[in-house]
């Protein structure tokens, strides 16, 4: 999805209010070890966990995003910072060597990539032998005659103190994540639903009442032994 420069600011202007569900993301971050480690985060937006897993010792981070205005806003952020590096990238096909980061972080970002499978086997490429993915994102079922909503666009209005940001996420049922992780050679060690209180369905989408948006984090682990190549 397109961040305009006006969203961009918008977001980042009131990112410290979107981040309810950051300490559980931290605590997962934090559990696997963050000191001399190589890190991706992945849809860095501002930059913001960028300089986070930084500050917590990792000795690379890049931030990579689709969306030239948050990769500005990031580079402003962390100028003085040597070991933190921006690129202005797609996430599912990053210019960078295969099984060479520690961990890759991604927050509330899944949910854009059309195909699920894509950004899963980008995500296993990156990843060294046993590193780690530590992400959170929108997990979206819908009733039973509405499966033609699947990866089509729905309004999500993120909530702050004086007003809202209304961005659009895709709807991404279970079962692709589910088959996603299944194709690439990451394996689940933990999944936990968590509670996003800013982000709801606006108001205006018709199709509010048939399906249930959820959001979760899962900590996913690259199988030292696969039989999938790298490119
Ligand atoms: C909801 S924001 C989250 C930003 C950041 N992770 C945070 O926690 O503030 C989603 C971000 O995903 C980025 N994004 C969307 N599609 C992407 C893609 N295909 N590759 C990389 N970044 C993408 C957007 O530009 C945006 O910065």
């Amino acid at each position: 999805m397109k961040y305009s420069q006006e969203l961009a600011h918008n977001y980042s202007a009131n990112r410290s209010e979107y981040n309810d569900t950051d300490p559980v993301l931290f605590a997962e971050l934090e559990a696997v070890g963050l000191v001399g480690k190589r890190i991706i985060d992945m849809g860095c937006g501002d930059g913001s966990h960028a300089l986070w897993l930084a500050e917590k010792g990792a000795c690379q981070v890049i931030g990579a995003d689709l969306n030239e205005p948050m990769i500005a806003l990031a580079k402003e952020k962390a100028s003085q910072q040597a070991n933190v590096n921006f690129l202005l990238a797609d996430g599912s096909k990053l210019p960078i060597a295969s099984k060479t980061m520690d961990v890759v972080v991604s927050n509330y970002v899944i949910h854009y990539f059309p195909q699920a499978v894509h950004i899963f086997n980008e995500i296993s490429r990156l990843l060294k032998d046993d590193g780690y993915f530590i992400g959170t994102f929108n997990l979206t079922d819908v009733e039973e005659g509405f499966e033609h909503l699947y990866n089509q666009a729905m309004p999500i209005r993120l909530q702050h103190s004086h007003g809202s940001v209304l961005i659009n996420n895709l709807i991404k049922p279970r079962s692709e994540i589910v088959q996603a992780i299944a194709h690439s050679a990451l394996i689940v060690l933990k999944e936990l639903e968590i509670n996003n209180l800013h982000s709801v369905v606006d108001e205006s989408y018709p199709y509010k009442n048939y399906i249930k948006k959820q959001s979760v984090l899962m900590v996913l682990q690259r199988a030292k032994r696969s039989t999938q190549s790298s490119p």
